[in-house]
């Protein structure tokens, strides 16, 4: 039997050898602490502590996957964002960094528009506003969980068109005790009613950034999540087209955009009847979140 620190030296020298993955130390030290479920920042504590035979084989076996490029997320089945845990498979696209940002946007202006509107922050905070927000393309259900984890009043209704995504986000909302309307839609095919928000991080690489990819994406993330015609715009221009029947009168939308797409989301809006309120920057300084209201 070997030590947690023989271990973590051990995974450290295999991962080194796939010269794609960067923070070696990290992902050895993320491999023990999933496996042995024993927190990352406490392995120091049990460096001398032997690791049993069934424990040391799943370690061997998730480092033969990661170094066969396999994310840590899908080896594990899971992911932290904003603080929550959720389920991810290769049916889902691992919620990335980016979506942070969106969320944040549209929950700063719920909170500012919508709610201050309606005197809502004035009282006792969250009771029963009627404000319903829309999520499109759910995938694990990111955004429409954590929404809801921070303002418990919204009523959400999330949809995708992948079956198998939607059973995911229903699981994650369930592990994170939040309630969320999810179904299967095509866009707005099976939508019905009107939204004060309309909230979308959908597929938007175009074919040509889509080869570029990572192999470790291209290979294990689902295309169908990421990949767009219409050189990335295609999702964007049906919602916009779509949307002001879901929307209500003083309605928002809210994209997450490709760092190169806000002149072309900007074109579309403003051919579908919209405008652009904002654009919002990720931590790179590149343009991430754009916010769309009626013209
Ligand atoms: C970029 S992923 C976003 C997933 C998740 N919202 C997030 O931010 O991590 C795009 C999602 O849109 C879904 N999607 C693709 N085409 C769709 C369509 N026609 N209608 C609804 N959802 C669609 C995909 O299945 C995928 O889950």
């Amino acid at each position: 039997m070997n030590t947690v620190a023989q271990l973590l030296s051990f995974a450290t020298k295999e991962l080194k050898t796939d010269k794609r993955i960067n923070n070696v130390e990290f992902e050895a030290s993320y491999i023990l602490s999933e496996v042995l479920k024993v927190p990352r920042l406490q392995l120091a504590l049990i460096r001398e502590k032997l690791v049993n035979k069934k424990e040391q084989e799943k370690i061997e076996n998730a480092i033969l996957e990661r170094v066969g490029g396999k994310p840590l997320q899908y080896i594990f089945s899971e992911t932290e964002f904003l603080g929550l845990v959720f389920k991810v498979s290769q049916k889902v696209l691992i919620p990335r960094i980016d979506t942070e940002f969106l969320i944040d946007r549209v929950a700063t202006d719920i909170k500012e528009i919508f709610l201050s509107a309606e005197g809502y922050l004035d009282r006792s905070g969250f009771d029963r506003p009627n404000i319903k927000v829309l999520d499109i393309g759910t995938g694990s259900g990111v955004i429409a969980i954590c929404l809801k984890s921070l303002i418990p009043c919204l009523d959400i209704d999330a949809v995708d068109i992948s079956q198998a995504a939607i059973k995911i986000a229903k699981q994650n909302a369930a592990n994170n005790e939040v309630l969320i309307n999810f179904f299967v839609s095509d866009l707005f095919v099976k939508v019905s009613d009107s939204y004060d928000v309309i909230v979308s991080n959908p597929p938007y690489i175009s074919a040509e950034e889509y080869l570029q990819l990572p192999d470790e994406i291209i290979q294990y993330e689902p295309e169908s999540a990421l990949r767009a015609d219409e050189q990335g715009a295609y999702f964007y221009r049906r919602i916009l087209d779509e949307a002001s029947s879901y929307l209500k009168p003083n309605g928002k939308i809210y994209f997450e955009i490709g760092s190169k797409q806000a002149l072309k989301v900007k074109r579309l809006s403003e051919k579908a009847g919209y405008r652009i309120t904002n654009i919002d920057k990720d931590y790179a300084d590149l343009d991430r979140v754009i916010t769309i209201e009626k013209a």
